[in-house]
């Protein structure tokens, strides 16, 4: 029989339901939380996928659910009141329609569905999302983290500078925009420790430079500095590692700019660059569907009373049991 899986994703401020079979997504539903000012709350979030769940669901098997094998969600990492609240519904789901409950890691999820909707087959991956920063390769069991953020991550960044100038949530899609009308670069500090990054001190700096310079300056400054030293680590990765492919995935991968960098990036040092199709780079149901689907193949699922969601839960403390 054809397995099938039914995945829920909600870990920030989507909300997505997806049921995906091994050739193709089959459904995807999705509901989005929209704050009504400021920043993502996470107790407005949960309530908002409290409030949306039962149709998401709902809809997705109507157009998808026959012979659900699986349900499989969100475990972690993610804002605690919107996992515990997804969790809830995957629990239930799993229970009423008799299938195994299978808990994946959020961020491993990302490089799954862009491992099966590119060529890429071992890269090194760069994962830039909204409370995310990491570079990540595949090496024995695991996927370690050769890089990350050392305080936020680089869409929090994005959006938070962009909130101090009056520019609503999600504020990354503005400073790329505004971005293009820049006239000169102003310095800003480039922090790079290691493998590891930070952005933070960067944000400041931002505010602190618009005392002296034209806002589209400042968006073009803050992303040529972020973005190379995304690149840089990343760089790095691959040249520790080996690997011959980069695989970007987080919804802060839509930006051209970063794109154009990587790009350019793989192209000097010979490698391929991988970038999927915008639906599957943010948050979305169908990556946590199918890397149900995977865990599910090699045999894996999450037993109810072992299913509590993790909010620090790291890719590298997951063990690969499908490759
Ligand atoms: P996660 O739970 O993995 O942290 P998330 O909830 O932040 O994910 P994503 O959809 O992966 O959700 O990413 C959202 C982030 O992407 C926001 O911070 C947003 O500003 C940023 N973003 C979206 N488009 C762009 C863009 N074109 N340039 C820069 N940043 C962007
Ligand atoms: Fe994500």
């Amino acid at each position: 029989m054809k397995i099938s899986i039914l995945g829920l994703e909600g870990t920030a401020w989507n909300l997505s339901a997806a049921i995906v079979d091994e050739n193709d997504v089959i459904a995807e539903t999705t509901a989005t939380y929209i704050p009504a000012s400021g920043g993502i709350h996470p107790r407005e979030a949960a309530q908002h996928h409290a409030n949306h769940i039962a149709d998401i669901v709902r809809q997705t098997l109507k157009k998808g659910g026959r012979n659900i094998s699986a349900v499989a969600f969100s475990i972690g990492p993610g804002l605690g009141p919107c996992l515990r609240t997804v969790a809830t519904a995957a629990r239930a789901l799993a229970l009423s329609l008799e299938v195994p409950l299978i808990g994946v890691n959020h961020c491993i999820a990302h490089i799954e569905v862009g491992r099966w909707k590119t060529p890429a087959k071992d890269p090194v991956t760069l994962y830039v999302s909204g409370a995310n920063s990491q570079v990540l390769a595949y090496r024995k069991g695991r996927y370690r983290v050769f890089g990350e953020t050392l305080d936020i991550g680089i869409g929090n960044a994005l959006d938070k500078f962009a909130r101090s100038v009056g520019l609503s949530h999600p504020g990354g899609p503005k400073v790329e925009e505004l971005a293009r009308q820049a006239k000169q670069y102003v310095p800003l500090p480039y922090t790079v420790k290691g493998m590891d990054f930070s952005f933070s001190g960067l944000t400041t700096a931002a505010q602190e430079a618009l005392k002296r310079a034209a806002l589209p300056d400042v968006c073009h400054s803050f992303q040529e500095t972020a973005f190379a030293m995304l690149t840089e680590v990343t760089e790095r990765a691959v040249a520790h590692t080996g690997k011959n492919e980069v695989l970007l995935a987080g919804g802060v991968g839509a930006n051209l700019r970063l794109r154009e960098m990587l790009a350019i990036m793989c192209e000097d040092r010979g490698i391929k660059f991988y970038v999927p199709e915008k639906r599957f780079m943010g948050d979305n149901g169908a990556m946590i569907a199918y890397l149900g689907l995977l865990m599910y193949k090699s045999g894996y699922s999450t037993p109810v009373p072992d299913s509590r969601v993790n909010p620090g839960f790291r890719p590298d403390d997951a063990v690969v049991t499908w490759q």
